[in-house]
């Protein structure tokens, strides 16, 4: 008996995508955000002076440097990926912008940081891709200092699930919306 997968089942591991994928996704979100800068969606977010950022799912780093910046030098910003390139890619611009507050962590999910440590999560355009969403809301739970926030955004999701599903688990709480971003709290 043959098995034939579904075009896009999830598994239960997630995968990196393709280096030819990535490349072109980066390419992308470089004219993405010559349209929409980054520091604008950051000026949306909780995200202020000192703070430590988590940028879950961070890809090439477009809000991971634009929250390097808004927390300054005395704040810092963990940048997460499953991907090798963007955590290179990342840490090329970091270094290109003379930018020292960033620490990369190639990862599916567990960041192994310790409890309570993040002021606020980002977790931008990335949910979708997500075989196992849940694990992923855990773990930044774990990380996020009480009362502090989730930063939602993913243009793949309709509008009206968003709230349902990352309340769903009963760690999150939704807040307030600004355009296109979502703010939760952690409960
Ligand atoms: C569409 S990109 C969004 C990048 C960035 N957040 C932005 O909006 O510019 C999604 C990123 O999530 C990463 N990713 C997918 N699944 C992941 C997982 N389970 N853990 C960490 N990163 C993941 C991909 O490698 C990709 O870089």
């Amino acid at each position: 008996m043959f098995f034939i997968p579904k075009f896009n089942e999830k598994t239960e591991k997630d995968k990196p995508m393709s280096k030819a994928a990535f490349k072109f996704m980066a390419r992308h979100f470089k004219n993405r955000d010559k349209k929409y800068p980054p520091p604008d969606k950051i000026k949306k977010t909780k995200i202020k002076q000192g703070d430590v950022v988590l940028d879950y799912g961070c890809g090439p780093g477009s809000y991971t440097i634009a929250a390097a910046e808004a927390v300054g030098s005395t704040g810092k910003v963990y940048a997460v990926d499953i991907h090798p390139l963007a955590i290179n890619e990342v840490k090329k611009r970091a270094n290109e912008r003379g930018i020292r507050n960033i620490e990369t962590i190639l990862t599916d999910c567990n960041t192994k940081l310790e409890d309570r440590v993040v002021d606020v999560v980002l977790l931008l355009d990335i949910y979708h891709d997500l075989s196992n969403p849940e694990s992923i809301l855990t773990e930044l739970h774990r990380i996020l200092k009480e009362n502090s926030w989730l930063i939602f955004d993913d243009h793949h999701i309709k509008e009206d699930e968003i709230i349902t599903k990352i309340e769903s688990n009963g760690l999150f709480k939704f807040i307030e919306r600004k355009d296109e971003v979502f703010i939760f709290m952690k409960i």
